[in-house]
């Protein structure tokens, strides 16, 4: 089995399902409560678990009630856990969440995601550098993923950076990764306003935009390439699609397929995985990925 490390965030999710949004000062009556696993980093951990792959996590967690549940999550799930944190400087992160009409609005308190510092990081390089892809997100500090994308530029790993939720990044880091997952909204941040087709003609085979429901594109040295997403009747929860996407992606692309294949899997996936609520729940095993195909 092909071996990825995921670095980033561990957290609860706190859902509320609502079919209105309240006003400021106002209180409305939702429609269900519910607690799920998140974070950007344990989702696609498990995306990448469930795919097939050989899956270790580095993160953080608090010493509260949360973090040892976080824990035993990815383990159940077969991923290595023996390099998570367990801090007691800050609580396990959360993410707090309202599900209206199968969208989401959320607000996350990074709590110990926020304590994942380098020097936690260095005592891994290790481990690392057995890795054929590092997989980021933007929910753990910024110098440690500098820190991450200089170690594996240095080491010739592959690094698979989802830049969610939008933050800023230099260039010189945008040039050091492999793969750059940005949403259309994230990328507006990342390279302004400028048409997509000349932001992607910049960076060939490298940035891949993923635009929702109309799929993903990315520019194969020739042309820009849409690859169209799957039809989904009724969407239950979005939350955690990308997440899945770029879980499946790695894989297709550690599979040795193209691209635009990888982007299909991808794709694929996170379509299935919209139809069952919570970010975890839906994600598919790759069997089940591949049938849908
Ligand atoms: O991408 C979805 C995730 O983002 C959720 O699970 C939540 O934890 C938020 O951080
Ligand atoms: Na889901």
């Amino acid at each position: 089995m092909k071996k990825v490390a995921v670095i980033g965030s561990i957290s609860t999710d706190f859902v509320v399902t609502t079919k209105i949004i309240p006003n400021q000062g106002e209180t409305l009556v939702g429609e269900s409560f519910q607690t799920f696993f998140g974070g950007k980093g344990a989702n696609q951990a498990i995306a990448l678990s469930r795919s097939g792959l050989d899956v270790s996590m580095i993160g953080a967690v608090g010493k509260d009630v949360f973090g040892q549940a976080l824990i035993d999550n990815l383990k159940e799930n077969g991923i290595n856990t023996d390099m998570i944190q367990t801090v007691d400087t800050a609580e396990s992160g959360s993410a707090h969440i309202q599900v209206m009409d199968g969208d989401n609005r959320i607000i996350i308190i990074p709590g110990a995601n926020d304590r994942l510092s380098i020097d936690v990081v260095k005592q891994y390089q290790q481990q690392l550098q057995q890795m054929e892809m590092v997989i980021l997100q933007n929910e753990i500090p910024v110098e440690t993923i500098e820190y991450i994308i200089d170690f594996c530029a240095t080491q010739r790993i592959q690094v698979l950076y989802n830049p969610a939720p939008a933050k800023e990044i230099s260039e010189e880091y945008i040039e050091k990764v492999t793969y750059l997952t940005p949403n259309e909204h994230e990328a507006v941040l990342l390279f302004g306003n400028k048409e997509r087709a000349e932001v992607l003609r910049n960076y060939p085979n490298k940035l891949i935009i993923t635009l929702g429901n109309q799929g993903a594109t990315f520019f194969d040295g020739e042309a820009e390439v849409i690859v169209p997403a799957q039809k989904v009747a009724t969407v239950i929860d979005t939350t955690g699609a990308g997440d899945t996407f770029n879980g499946y992606f790695a894989k297709g692309i550690l599979e040795g397929l193209t691209i635009a294949e990888s982007l299909k899997l991808g794709n694929a996936a996170s379509a299935i995985a919209i139809q069952t609520k919570g970010a975890q729940n839906g994600i598919p095993m790759y069997e089940k990925v591949v049938a849908s195909l």
